[in-house]
């Protein structure tokens, strides 16, 4: 048996930057018709040169004839004139709070003080990603943001709102509220709690921010992707560290799930008897949500077990060693 996957996009990646990005990108680009990059670099991109630069450099990277990077902005106080010029150019901005994961020291501090470029977002029309954690618990963080997401969901009821990587039951709710919010959901999050982090021996790769939640999270995450929720996407979230970063004191947060997201969500809605949703949920959903129309690329699936490697030079792939049923037809 076969699966062809049409146009599957990747909303929300980190691709960094040197040779980092030379060793991952190809991943996503054999496997995705394009993907939502991530702007928070050591430099943050937070304009419209540094983007055109970091798209240049990214489609110099091996496999990309048949890939879009989607730029996003660092979001910061943008003028009214900069976000016409950068409009077309990007897909959206990313906001994070200040210092709430990595490299975000230049994040937003007083989310009362940036009406202004969200009502500019609001006019012209550019989405904004939301990074939804306080510095709160490191379990609640998620649901003491939403009130935030609340606000600027009233305040701005034609800006197209992003909750990036959700994990809980209660940010899954919020999305009945608000029609102006989508969400992606990563494939770690559909799959793992707390538990698989820190319940038995520490395992620094399912270390990321949000850190992954309860089991009833797990469900309800599960519950709304295997329902075909209109409002949610897949964003893998793929956030590679070298190993010295990952199996250190000082764990860097992130999972390295590039290599192995097709395959491995094929198996994850095939087990809960719902392959005919993944097409909606890889790419459909976000060509609604977002107005896109992708490159055309289709990405067929045989059903040929594939072990995924144990390591990929100095990274180490979500389900490392793991057999899947699934692999991608080269
Ligand atoms: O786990 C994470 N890693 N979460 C983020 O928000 C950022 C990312 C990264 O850039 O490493
Ligand atoms: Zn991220």
């Amino acid at each position: 048996m076969r699966i062809i996957l049409h146009s599957p996009l990747d909303m929300h990646l980190h691709l960094r930057q040197g040779e980092m990005m030379q060793a991952v990108t190809p991943f996503s680009a054999g496997q995705f018709a394009g993907a939502v990059i991530m702007p928070n670099l050591v430099s943050p991109v937070d304009s419209l040169e540094k983007a055109a630069v970091y798209k240049k450099e990214i489609l110099q990277c091996g496999n990309t004839e048949n890939f879009r990077p989607y730029m996003t902005l660092f979001f910061k106080q943008y003028s009214r004139q900069e976000l016409i010029e950068a409009r077309d150019s990007i897909i959206g901005i990313k906001l994070y709070p200040a210092g709430i994961t990595t490299q975000s020291e230049k994040g937003v501090t007083d989310f009362s003080a940036i009406n202004s470029t969200l009502g500019y977002m609001e006019e012209l029309g550019i989405p904004l990603l939301i990074h939804g954690e306080t510095a709160g618990f490191v379990m609640d963080r998620e649901k003491e943001f939403l009130p935030i997401y609340r606000q600027f969901a009233e305040d701005f009821p034609n800006l197209h709102i992003i909750m990036e990587h959700i994990t809980t039951a209660d940010a899954v709710q919020l999305l009945d509220r608000y029609a102006n919010i989508s969400a992606t959901v990563t494939l770690h999050h559909l799959m793992i709690t707390l538990d698989d982090v820190i319940g038995g021996q520490l395992e620094p790769d399912l270390f990321c921010k949000p850190i992954a939640k309860t089991p009833k999270d797990l469900a309800a995450l599960q519950d709304a992707v295997f329902s075909g929720h209109p409002q949610i996407m897949f964003g893998s979230d793929s956030a590679p560290h070298p190993r010295h970063k990952k199996e250190c004191c000082g764990c860097a947060a992130g999972i390295f799930s590039a290599p192995v997201i097709l395959p491995l969500l094929a198996e994850l809605f095939e087990d809960a008897g719902k392959l005919n949703l993944l097409q909606g949920f890889i790419s459909d959903i976000a060509c609604t949500r977002y107005a896109l129309q992708p490159l055309e690329k289709n990405i067929t699936l045989e059903q040929k077990p594939w072990k995924i490697p144990e390591l990929y030079n100095d990274l180490k792939p979500f389900g490392a060693g793991r057999v899947l049923r699934w692999s991608q037809l080269q």
